[in-house]
């Protein structure tokens, strides 16, 4: 299993939003039916891509100057295993290498472990999504993380 994590083509763009749709309003009903928002049009859309086809995706934008915010995090329900991890980190590097000066997501607690593991701090509890609890998390050092990317 050959699995590669970039930035969505515009052709893979409908194929991350239909995951989008499949875990967020069907598996985890946090939206009726299209979780599609207006920073979408603005967002940096990442894609996990297997043996050619699209299991995963992430967004990214810039809420404020150097103020990075990672969201949608999704990866098809039969290819769990692999891709989370590799969409996150990504995401962090692809914030550096835009100037990010701090990322920042919005998290189900039920997957607060699953960021800490990666480094991610928790800043505070905030208001929950269709009644699902959701933390604020800060990821590490995305400018010493830029240094590194810049230097491999
Ligand atoms: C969360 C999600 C993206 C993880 O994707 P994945 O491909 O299974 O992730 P990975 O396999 O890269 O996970 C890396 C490790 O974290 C573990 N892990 C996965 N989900 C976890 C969770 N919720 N809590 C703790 N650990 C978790 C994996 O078991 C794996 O551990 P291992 O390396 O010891 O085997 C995926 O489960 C998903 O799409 N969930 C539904 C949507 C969702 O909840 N999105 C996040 C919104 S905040």
């Amino acid at each position: 299993m050959a699995l590669e994590v970039r930035t969505a083509r515009h052709e893979e763009l409908e194929a991350a939003f239909a995951i989008r749709r499949e875990v967020f309003c069907g598996e985890q009903q946090l939206f009726a039916d299209c979780d599609q928002d207006e920073h979408d049009h603005s967002a940096v859309h990442l894609v996990a891509v297997c043996d050619g086809v699209v299991v995963g995706t992430v967004r990214l934008y810039e809420r404020d100057a150097g103020v990075w915010v990672g969201g949608r995090l999704a990866v098809r329900s039969d290819n769990r295993g692999a891709a989370g991890f590799e969409l996150v980190r990504h995401a962090v590097r692809e914030a550096a290498l835009r100037g990010a000066q701090v990322f920042l997501a919005v998290v189900q607690v039920r997957n607060e472990r699953f960021f800490h593991r990666l480094g991610w701090v928790t800043v505070v509890t905030t208001e929950g999504v269709a009644g699902v609890p959701h933390v604020l998390m800060k990821a590490p050092d995305v400018r010493l993380r830029e240094r590194g990317a810049r230097a491999s």
